[in-house]
């Protein structure tokens, strides 16, 4: 019961999107939050308000003045017990009336009398969205803290393709999990994770690239997140969405990753080098289509930098975590690469074994310091993989700077 005792109240506006609000309502509830709806007309007559009771096991308030509760003033009630505020789906209409202060009914009212963060989850239309109003009500929330989760590209209900839909309620829930949790090791923290592979283009059509997904390397940045760290995220191409809540810089070749990394080094507190980059790049790569001629052709690969042993020889105060994905003699490599590349910690992965390393969902992996192996995964999965190298993190870094614990791996 990851959220027992914390209270969230969702404000469920009047969008298609509200049926995305009650797969939300039911996960938080399911994690033992106290979840409290508040659902406006609109809403209502999208998804019906039983449906968010069942899912609560709260009466869900839609009208101000159905003052069922005799104890106090309901609006100001679940104002006040608010641990955090999710509205999901917002429409226009919402963050127009809470970027203006107005207050005309039992959600917008509530609003008001808030002193918890809010997480505003907009859905709407394409051009309702990038309409200049929406944009300035949105920029104007911002600037009063209110956390704005932007919505994801692809195909929207009223036909049209583009940005506008609600963000997925897993997403949410990740998110939210993180923000209400109160271990939060890595507060104040920031931490630049690589992640995915790198792409080396030989002509405008063909590249050189290998298996990593990028799924380890979003897990690590999550859990760095959820950890109360402020998280970028330098990522080669990878088919995953960009994680929510965090800095995400998409880059193509190893060379271009460089270049993300050390604009963001000196700022980082803690650098993971999870991006498996490639350690050569084809010299002149054409301009055109290679046409087919000859039965053999020859490619000319130059060296590409080491990212890791670049910023290794530049580190101040950052604490950097290599990793290394071997097929044979793990420890003995991984010790080599630690040393080398200057690395505090280095995260080892026999990629030779079923079910770890590349492209799955799952990774056993080995954690070393400069005295030798530290900790050690089981085959697991590489979400909690990447709970475990970062909660090894965050103790070191807090013992490092006095801080005490931040939660051990064993
Ligand atoms: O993305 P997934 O599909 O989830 O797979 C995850 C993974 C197996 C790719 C990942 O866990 C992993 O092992 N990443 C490191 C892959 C790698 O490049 O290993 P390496 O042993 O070749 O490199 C050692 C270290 O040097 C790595 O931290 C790497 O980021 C870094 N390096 C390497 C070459 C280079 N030119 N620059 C670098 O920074």
């Amino acid at each position: 019961m990851k959220l027992a005792g914390k209270t969230v109240l969702l404000g469920v506006c009047g969008g298609i999107a509200a049926f995305k609000a009650a797969a939300l309502c039911s996960k938080l509830a399911q994690a033992g939050a106290d979840v409290r709806v508040i659902m406006t007309a609109s809403a209502a007559r999208f998804v019906a308000p039983l449906t968010f009771q069942t899912l609560s096991r709260h009466p869900v308030y839609t009208d101000m003045f159905d003052e069922t509760y005799a104890g106090g003033v309901s609006h100001i009630d679940l104002a006040d017990r608010a641990d955090l505020v999710v509205i999901a789906p917002a429409t226009a209409n919402m963050i127009g009336k809470m970027a203006h202060g107005i207050a005309d009914d039992m959600l917008s009212t509530t609003l008001l009398a808030v002193t918890a963060p809010i997480l505003l989850v907009p859905a709407m239309n394409v051009h309702m969205y990038g309409h200049p109003a929406v944009q300035a009500n949105i920029q104007l929330l911002k600037s009063r803290g209110v956390a704005v989760i932007e919505p994801g590209a692809g195909q929207l209900a009223c036909g049209y393709v583009g940005k506008g839909r609600m963000a997925e309620p897993e997403q949410l829930f990740a998110l939210i999990a993180g923000m209400l949790a109160s271990d939060l090791p890595l507060a104040g923290k920031k931490v630049l994770v690589t992640a995915g592979g790198t792409r080396e283009r030989i002509d405008p059509v063909r590249y050189i690239m290998n298996d990593s997904s990028g799924k380890m390397g979003y897990a690590l940045a999550e859990a760095a997140r959820d950890m109360g760290a402020q998280v970028t995220l330098v990522s080669g191409p990878t088919a995953l969405n960009d994680p929510a809540n965090m800095n995400v810089i998409r880059v193509e070749s190893a060379v271009q990753m460089l270049e993300a990394v050390l604009r963001h080094f000196a700022d980082a507190d803690i650098v993971v080098k999870n991006a498996a980059v490639a350690d050569y790049r084809v010299e002149s790569p054409a301009r055109q289509k290679i046409k087919k001629s000859g039965d053999t052709i020859t490619l000319k690969l130059v060296k590409n930098p080491d990212i890791l042993q670049t910023i290794g020889s530049k580190k101040t105060r950052q604490f950097i975590v290599g990793f290394a994905a071997e097929t044979e003699n793990v420890a003995q490599y991984a010790m080599e690469k630690l040393t080398k590349k200057n690395c505090d910690l280095l995260v080892a992965n026999n990629v030779a074994e079923k079910g770890a390393g590349f492209a799955g969902d799952t990774n056993r992996v080995q954690i070393f310091d400069r005295n030798g192996l530290v900790a050690e995964s089981g085959l697991i999965a590489k979400k909690a993989a990447a709970e475990l190298i970062m909660r090894e993190v965050a103790r070191r870094v807090n013992e490092r700077t006095g801080l005490g614990d931040g939660g051990g791996t064993n």
